[in-house]
């Protein structure tokens, strides 16, 4: 008879022995030209700048393509051709016409799916589970939502006579690259405006690859122009004095200078900005599902998420347990490389976000914050980030207040619902929320005291369609999805 610990050691040694084998997707599926231009009016064009920069694959640190950087003049063309195509055309059409073009966008999105979202995990570092299972998916489903409001705008808003405003500037960040151009573009082109939609400059290819989408589809020339290039092209669209509506999503600080530069001017404005969100979890909730949920919250995206459950409240009582089973969790996250099927936790953007994210938690550590970091192997080359937990956080930590924008999560504790609704609310922002909890009663009053626009309840970063997204206070104004992503692009005159 084999003694009882010699049968489980040996059990041990063969369950650690099984590695995970790298499950790669083949990045041959999509084409990356060497260069890009602009795509203005149905076509791409050489940028009258004559400037060009080199967009990398953050993974590898190695350079993907060359992307033009569009200046004043170039900006003023695409917006002449929006404004061409919107009253030449777009502005015309029998609105179940322009519903007819989403959908067939939609669909293309589909068909080309495992293209967007290689593209998309190569040029952002986002994993691509996440870009198969999440980015594209949703991408398409806000084509498909609004090509349904296309031609029901009046029973969309009775009483109303809804009409388009005219050429929307639409400006983009990096974390959701294709999501954040479908949730711009769906509602604009359904409203019947035209678009210059300009991506972040670190991640232009999705965006670049879609403009052939719309060749597919037979767009009207010009309904939708993108241009490449940093904060200065953003700039100039902004200040353009064409463009009859901005939509913007990033930093507070942009968002600001924005604000600034229209005020007075007349033109629409929504602003959807940062964030530094409340998962709050009481002592009755589902630990395991917590756990997942506050894993979710935090490491989906590496954290460049703008919602992320960044702050964790856990009620005292279980505060202990909660701990130990998320840092369990913790060391479960597979970090690496973007395109293996088996990553949690991809390649940080961009080495400005990585510096960021560094100096902040350097900051937690000074500031006498406890930091927790699972072993990781990290890869040599590119920019990563190990998943992060900090406890014993004081409210007036910079990594309590600031938003981080990476995979750092900053613990706090709480006794009563009162007390965690002051300290959720404790923040200049007020994008979104998490409660967990068994009692349907407490998730109602929570969501009403939570000054933020989303709540979840007894799950995290789940998104919709056809539910509203966007904020508070500093984390801006307007919403995106749903009937109240539409207003924004109409105007609505007493019928
Ligand atoms: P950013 O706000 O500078 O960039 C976002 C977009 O705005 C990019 O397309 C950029 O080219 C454009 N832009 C930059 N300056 C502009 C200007 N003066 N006028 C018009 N457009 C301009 O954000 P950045 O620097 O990439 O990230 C900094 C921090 O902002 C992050 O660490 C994060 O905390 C936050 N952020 C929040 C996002 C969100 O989803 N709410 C998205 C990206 C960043
Ligand atoms: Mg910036």
């Amino acid at each position: 008879m084999i003694p009882a610990a010699k049968v489980q050691r040996t059990a041990a040694t063969v369950v650690s022995s099984w590695p995970y084998a790298p499950a790669p997707e083949s990045k041959d599926i999509v084409k990356i030209a060497d260069r890009y231009g602009l795509f203005i009016g149905g076509k791409f064009v050489e940028p009258l700048s004559k400037q060009h920069y080199t967009t990398i694959d953050p993974a590898r640190e190695e350079p993907l393509s060359e992307i033009a950087q569009a200046g004043k003049a170039d900006v003023a063309k695409a917006v002449r051709a929006a404004r061409e195509a919107y009253t030449g055309r777009w502005s015309k059409l029998r609105p179940s016409e322009r519903a007819k073009y989403l959908f067939r966008i939609a669909r293309i999105l589909q068909e080309r799916a495992r293209e967007f979202a290689v593209l998309e995990s190569r040029n952002g570092g986002k994993p691509i589970r996440e870009s198969r299972d999440v980015d594209v998916p949703l991408a398409a489903a806000h084509f498909f939502y609004y090509a349904g409001w296309a031609d029901k705008l009046e029973y969309a808003f009775p009483n109303r006579k809804p009409r388009p405003i005219g050429v929307a500037g639409q400006i983009i960040p990096w974390n959701f690259p294709l999501l954040m151009l479908a949730w711009k573009i769906a509602p604009a082109l359904a409203a019947g405006n035209t678009v210059v939609l300009k991506p972040a400059e670190t991640t232009p290819l999705t965006a670049l690859l879609f403009c052939d989408v719309l060749r597919q589809a037979e767009l009207p020339p010009g309904v939708v122009n993108i241009i490449t290039g940093d904060g200065r092209t953003g700039a100039e669209l902004v200040s353009n004095a064409g463009v009859d509506k901005i939509a913007f999503t990033g930093s507070t600080e942009v968002g600001k200078a924005i604000a600034r530069t229209l005020a007075g001017t007349g033109k629409r404005l929504t602003l959807e900005l940062g964030g530094k969100a409340a998962n709050i979890v009481f002592d009755d909730a589902p630990l395991d599902q917590a756990v997942e949920g506050i894993v979710n919250g935090i490491y989906f995206n590496q954290g460049h998420v703008c919602c992320a459950g960044s702050r964790l409240f856990v009620q005292e009582s279980i505060y202990e347990a909660v701990i130990s089973k998320l840092k369990g969790r913790m060391s479960t996250l597979r970090v690496g490389d973007p395109l293996d099927k088996n990553t949690d936790v991809g390649a940080i953007n961009s080495k400005a976000q990585l510096e960021k994210i560094t100096s902040l938690v350097a900051s937690g550590v000074e500031e006498g914050a406890e930091i927790y970091q699972p072993p990781c192997k990290l890869p040599e080359r590119g920019y990563w980030f190990v998943p992060t937990v900090f406890t014993n956080v004081a409210q007036s930590y910079r990594i309590a207040q600031e938003e981080i924008f990476g995979p750092v999560l900053s613990v706090l504790t709480f006794r009563t619902p009162d007390e965690a609704v002051e300290k959720a609310n404790n923040t200049p922002y007020g994008l979104s929320a998490g409660v967990w909890t068994e009692k349907g009663s407490r998730i109602l009053a929570m969501a009403q005291k939570l000054r933020a626009g989303v709540v979840w309840a007894n799950t995290y970063n789940r998104f919709d369609p056809a539910s509203p997204f966007g904020g508070y206070k500093e984390s801006g104004f307007g919403r995106e999805g749903g009937l109240h992503g539409l207003e924004p692009y109409l105007a609505l005159e007493e019928a």
